[in-house]
């Protein structure tokens, strides 16, 4: 096999907003969600949680926390803002929502921890994305917030959300982006 018929060489994210969210298959979710929680843990300590949110619940979460919050913090938002906050889950099919939930352990460090959750999202992108899926790990401003954190069973203070995993359709294939200078990042010792 030649360099770039390499997978990894070419994944790609697609933006939330360009997403179709139609359906997807529960035969595909369980591959991406088995290959989400495959990965390094130092100790096996399974320092992450992930919660499925799709059908009405994506609507819920949409209307019932992030529009609530934000409608909270931002009393004089726009008719416009107010559109996008309304319907920020419901871009994609299915979103998975990452949890680092860190235990205390007298070797293993909290910062290996928060580690294996970030490879939790990278796992569950790379492997929607290998399976043809537009995907995009967000933040957002929602993952900082202490209500979505404990509507999603995360204990604030020392739980943090790691990222949400929109999983939708293409309409279109992306275009690549900027990269690094390779030059810049890596070098020999
Ligand atoms: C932890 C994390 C959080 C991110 N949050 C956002 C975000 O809130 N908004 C945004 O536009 N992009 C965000 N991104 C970047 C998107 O995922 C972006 O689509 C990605 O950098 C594209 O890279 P790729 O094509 O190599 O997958 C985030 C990336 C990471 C790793």
């Amino acid at each position: 096999m030649s360099i770039s018929d390499n997978f990894f060489l070419k994944r790609r994210s697609v933006l939330a907003k360009k997403m179709k969210n139609h359906p997807i298959s529960e035969d595909d979710l369980e591959i991406i969600i088995n290959a989400g929680i495959r990965v390094p843990d130092h100790g096996a300590l399974n320092p992450w949680k992930i919660k499925i949110i799709k059908g009405n619940k994506l609507k819920v979460v949409d209307e019932e926390v992030i529009l609530s919050e934000f409608k909270k913090e931002n009393p004089e938002a726009s008719s416009e803002s107010i559109e996008i906050e309304s319907k920020r889950l419901q871009r994609a099919s299915i979103v998975l929502a990452v949890l680092s939930t860190p235990v205390e352990h007298p070797r293993i460090p909290n910062w290996e921890m928060v580690l294996s959750s970030g490879a939790v999202c990278m796992n569950l992108l790379s492997c929607a994305q290998s399976l043809g899926y537009a995907v995009q790990w967000l933040t957002e401003w929602y993952s900082y917030n202490d209500k979505m954190l404990t509507y999603l069973g995360g204990r604030p203070g020392i739980d943090r959300i790691s990222g949400f995993i929109y999983i939708g359709h293409k309409s279109e294939e992306p275009l690549e982006r900027r990269r690094p200078d390779p030059k810049k990042v890596i070098s020999y010792l």
